[in-house]
């Protein structure tokens, strides 16, 4: 075996116990390599039989015997597998979508009984960098935002949102009971904590985007609107307070100068 392999093309082997249907779940990112092994086995054995049931198609990949090895050529990724008969691992390079299935392998044993092990293979693609679309709409001075968290090829993704104070993931964040890709607020003016972040993950992998919905709502211009437009009335208001105080005046003024007129002549 090629011992230069990089650490990054072997296998993960994500194995999660399955329990009742004696199934190993084995989760694999696309163009990894993934070793198929069970965990135990008895030290002596006769043949070995590894098949393959694709989208419900069965296919026989390999046998090994005292006599060696013979595997079915016209499988579909026959270039990319080999089996190891020192620690019973099949082996699968640069596993694709496609490769995602049942795999079983049935080990005889000399006294005619056998060994039957399932392992359930998911292939995945890595979660890329999400991307946060967001629409808005103002009506009666309520901002309402959809936040839309946007993932190439977004299978088997889940979604959490939180919410925060800064660009950067912080212990405070709250966390939001939303598990959707989109996301439909009403923000308030008094809301301090404008950072939506959306963590889109799978089974291998998880891409975290942020928005900051400050600038999407129009407060700070609505707010400055209405403070203008409140004053521009409050000094109309108080423009004729002080011309009708004036004309108050004015008449009062004239009334008496012109009762005291006559008593100075
Ligand atoms: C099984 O053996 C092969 C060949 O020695 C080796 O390359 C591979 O890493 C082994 N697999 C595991 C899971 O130990
Ligand atoms: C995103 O979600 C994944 C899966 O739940 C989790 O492992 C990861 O820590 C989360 N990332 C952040 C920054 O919270
Ligand atoms: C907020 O104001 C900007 C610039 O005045 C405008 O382009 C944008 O459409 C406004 N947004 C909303 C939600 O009204």
């Amino acid at each position: 075996m090629k011992g230069a392999l990089k650490p990054l093309l072997l296998s993960l082997l994500l194995l999660l116990q399955a329990g009742e249907c004696q199934e190993v779940k084995v989760m694999a990112a696309v163009g990894e390599t993934v070793q198929l092994q069970p965990k135990t086995w008895p030290s002596s054995w006769v043949a070995i039989n590894w098949k393959v049931k694709l989208h419900l198609e069965g296919y026989w990949i390999l046998r090994h015997d005292e006599k060696g090895t013979s595997a079915n050529p016209l499988l579909i990724f026959a270039d990319r597998v080999s089996f190891h008969p020192g620690n019973l691992s099949l082996k699968i390079n640069s596993v694709t979508e496609k490769e995602s299935g049942l795999y079983t392998m049935d080990l005889m044993l000399g006294d005619s009984s056998g060994i039957t092990n399932n392992f359930r293979l998911f292939v995945l693609d890595r979660i890329q960098q999400p991307i946060i679309k967001a629409s808005t709409s103002q009506e009666h001075g309520q901002c309402y935002l959809t936040l839309s968290c946007l993932v190439p090829k977004a299978a088997w993704v889940t979604y959490t949102w939180s919410q925060g104070i800064s660009s950067q993931p912080a212990p405070e964040d709250h966390r939001l009971e939303e598990y959707q890709a989109d996301l439909q607020l009403e923000i308030t003016k008094s809301s301090s904590n404008t950072f939506y972040r959306c963590n889109a993950s799978n089974a291998i992998s998880w891409g975290m985007a942020t928005i900051d919905v400050e600038p999407l709502c129009n407060y700070t211009a609505n707010t400055l609107a209405e403070a203008s437009s409140l004053s521009y009335c409050q000094a109309k208001g108080l423009i004729l307070l002080l011309v009708l105080g004036v004309l108050i005046t004015g008449t009062v003024a004239v009334h008496i100068m012109a009762g005291r007129q006559p008593k100075q002549d």
